[in-house]
């Protein structure tokens, strides 16, 4: 089922559709619909704030978040880049030098702050100090269980009210940390209420009410993205939103395919083609048995016809001679027809004695 995006502004939708699959990086590119999605919907609905990353690596989801702010608003980058040492479980490898020609690339204007530091050096920096200022935050860097708990503590105190908490590889069976340290946090008393899972990231409201505003928002905004609704999730209801074929609908009024789905959709077709051929080679095969089972049958019918006809004489001749052939048999049929008889009438009368 193609699924439409709601309309985004120009620079987003062209990223989406062309710009996408040139970052490297790691992003589902549903994933991708929904951040610049969400993105563009709390700008549409007032929601004033800046919106921040931890973990760039090239800045392919960074760029989601960052594209078509207004002046007053700022985007955080937040990655070790040349100190990959402080990468403690080597997620990714971010690339200062790249990610900035991405920003000029795909149109991120002035309002990008890049902050190159360790995320558990962050609150000593004064980071958490400058208060809350975040709509979005997005948590993407180191994946051990410390460092989740610790970029969510930082995300916690830096949202603002109406804001969202994007949590990465949560279900990432290659990077368990994330999802152990998202347990420890919300066990520990971490006040952040998951909301919304799309493929990959988690997304995290500041309170149960904020939550329900947020899974409205997704229901509104990507109707053909919702797979499932009210899936209990720690104590709390989350929806899930999938994958989707997007076409993404842009300002000027056309709806083009994501990148990544466009691949999908050529691969998809060249295997469909092959898929054909297999077909029409089987049938022309299948055309071909049923004609030799025809000629087959028609042998055979022919055959039959010959063996009636080379039979008739023979049948002819034997009627002629079974007079002379049953005369010698009857008397022997007779007593065995007697015996039968006899041997029947004793069972019935045993049969009577017994009962
Ligand atoms: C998985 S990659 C990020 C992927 C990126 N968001 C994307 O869209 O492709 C992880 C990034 O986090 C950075 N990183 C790792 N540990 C970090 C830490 N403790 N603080 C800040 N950045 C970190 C790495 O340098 C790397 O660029």
């Amino acid at each position: 089922m193609t699924a439409f995006t709601p309309v985004l502004p120009e620079l987003t939708a062209s990223y989406l559709r062309t710009g996408l699959h040139q970052v490297k990086g790691w992003l589902n590119v549903s994933t991708a619909v929904y951040l610049s999605g969400v993105q563009a919907a709390q700008r549409g609905a007032g929601v004033n704030g800046d919106v921040a990353e931890i973990g760039i690596h090239h800045g392919k989801s960074f760029l989601c978040l960052a594209l078509n702010l207004p002046a007053d608003q700022r985007a955080v980058a937040i990655d070790v880049f040349d100190d990959q040492a402080a990468n403690l479980d080597q997620s990714g490898r971010g690339d200062r030098e790249i990610f900035e020609q991405n920003l000029a690339t795909y149109g991120a204007g002035d309002n990008v702050d890049i902050v190159q530091s360790s995320s558990l050096d962050l609150e000593q920096a004064g980071f958490v100090a400058a208060g809350r200022r975040f709509r979005i935050f997005s948590i993407d860097g180191g994946h051990t269980d410390l460092i989740t708990v610790n970029d969510l503590r930082i995300a916690e105190r830096t949202v603002i009210d109406d804001g969202l908490v994007v949590l990465d590889d949560v279900l990432n069976r290659h990077w368990l940390g994330v999802i152990t340290g998202l347990f420890s946090y919300l066990g520990d008393g971490g006040s952040l209420v998951p909301a919304v899972l799309v493929p990959n990231k988690l997304i995290l409201a500041t309170s149960a009410d904020q939550a329900k505003h947020c899974r409205a928002m997704f229901a509104e905004q990507f109707p053909d993205g919702l797979e499932k609704a009210d899936v209990p999730l720690a104590g709390h209801q989350i929806d899930v939103y999938g994958d989707r074929p997007w076409l993404v609908r842009g300002e000027d009024g056309r709806s083009e395919p994501v990148t990544g789905h466009e691949l999908m959709a050529t691969i998809t077709a060249a295997r469909l083609a092959e898929l054909e051929q297999q077909l029409r080679s089987a049938r022309a095969e299948l055309d071909t048995t049923h004609r030799q089972l025809d000629t087959t049958h028609r042998q055979l019918a022919a055959t039959r016809q010959q063996l009636r006809a080379a039979a008739q004489p023979l049948y002819r001749r034997a009627a002629r001679r079974l007079p002379w052939l049953a005369r010698p048999v009857r008397p022997v049929f007779r007593r065995v027809r007697a015996v039968v008889r006899r041997s029947r009438g004793s069972s019935d009368r045993d049969g009577s004695l017994g009962g």
